[in-house]
């Protein structure tokens, strides 16, 4: 972590968002807000755009590829290996659709997973005869041994939350991705709602294909996406993608010429959404300059005191308590109040929550503190 000036580094990191000047916000597995440096960015392009037109597009180009190169160091891939996506489910279609299906194949996936992981491979049934099989959690949790019993012979696919949504069960990608390499599987990952707060390593955990949209742990705004495709799996997935940015030679309008680029850049049909790629560069930047394992240590720390202060208030904790089972994510509910009360409740205190199901799900990042979770278990009633 960087600490140049051997002064509290946390308050440094919080005091760019000036959200906290308001809220407690607490929804990062939601929408994030902006940080000022997220912001300035942008802002700097579209004063750019604003006065000088395209005339310095090559910067925005250069700022698109520093983008990818950190994007690329974030989860330990490989430059190649990165796409810019407008969100997650646009990188989840492109592996679910781009495989070479046969009719019987099956996707095992879980039955808590969000509908960008659902859909896509649904859509699959009607057009090839392909199933998707969807393994249950218990208590809390998706059992390796559960997805594994799930897969066979027939299996193409494993596609999986990083982090659950709804539950915060944080999945064991690296016990997945070797189950699917013994297996000879594609491993796709949902990296939406662990990417920015915990470690994600490609390699380690044999990620065929991963993909997250910039507006949760990120801390990037909405529309700007990372789309990793591993290099040895790039020619074998059919590009249903292809646009005219998908070529060796983009700028050569004239001179038709279909060979892709022998990069993930082939995935990429058209022109970026800039202003989005000036704040997603921006927001890699801080994760990196505070770094993750340290985000992590500290994110799951506020998690674990907001779980005893939860149970000590008489709330059912439905998120693991194990510090390996979870990331920000910690959903809790009770009898006696239902989710929009909670939610209500602390809403009127300026703190921000979500409703999920039967429960109300918190989301702390790295700049919130041990006081605001104090503060917020302060205005939560006993059950
Ligand atoms: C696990 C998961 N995947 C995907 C998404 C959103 O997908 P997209 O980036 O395509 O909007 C969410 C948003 O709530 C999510 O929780």
């Amino acid at each position: 972590m960087n600490n140049p000036s051997g002064c509290n580094t946390w308050q440094n990191w919080r005091d760019e968002f000036p959200v906290t000047e308001t809220y407690i916000y607490m929804n990062h597995a939601g929408v994030a807000p902006l940080s000022r440096r997220v912001q300035e960015a942008m802002v700097g392009f579209m004063e750019d755009a604003t006065l000088h037109g395209a005339v310095h597009a090559d910067l925005w180009a250069e700022t698109a590829e520093v983008c990818r190169t950190r994007a690329a160091q974030l989860i330990n891939a490989d430059v190649t290996e990165i796409a810019f996506m407008k969100n997650t489910t646009q990188g989840i279609l492109i592996a679910a659709n781009g495989i070479d299906w046969q009719a019987g194949d099956n996707v095992v996936t879980t039955a808590v997973e969000f509908p960008a992981n659902v859909y896509p491979w649904w859509s699959l049934k009607e057009r090839y005869g392909v199933s998707t099989r969807m393994v249950p959690e218990r208590d809390g949790r998706i059992h390796v041994e559960d997805i594994a019993a799930m897969i066979d012979e027939r299996t193409r696919v494993l596609t999986i939350s990083h982090v659950e949504f709804a539950s915060g069960f944080r999945n064991d990608i690296k016990a997945l991705g070797e189950l699917c390499q013994a297996r000879d599987i594609w491993f796709v990952v949902d990296a939406i709602q662990g990417l920015g707060v915990v470690e994600v390593d490609v390699k380690l955990c044999n990620i065929d294909i991963l993909a997250a949209d910039g507006h949760k742990w990120l801390l990037a705004p909405e529309g700007a996406a990372i789309f990793y495709c591993a290099n040895e799996r790039q020619e074998q997935l059919i590009n249903t993608n292809i646009g005219w940015s998908s070529v060796v030679n983009p700028r050569d309008f004239l001179n038709y010429d279909l060979t892709q680029q022998p990069n993930a850049t082939r995935f990429e049909e058209g022109s970026y959404n800039s202003v989005g790629l000036y704040g997603l560069n921006a927001a890699i930047e801080l994760l990196l300059d505070i770094s993750i394992p340290a985000i992590e240590e500290r994110v799951l720390g506020l998690t674990a005191r907001l779980i005893d202060g939860l149970q000590a208030k008489g709330y059912r904790v439905l998120t693991s308590k194990t510090d390996s089972e979870r990331a920000g994510i910690v959903i809790f509910e009770s009898d006696r109040y239902t989710p929009t009360e909670i939610y209500e409740t602390l809403y009127n205190e300026n703190i921000i929550t979500a409703e999920r199901g039967s429960g109300v799900r918190i989301s702390p990042h790295f700049y919130n503190t041990a006081s605001e979770i104090e503060r917020l278990l302060e205005v939560l009633p006993a059950v």
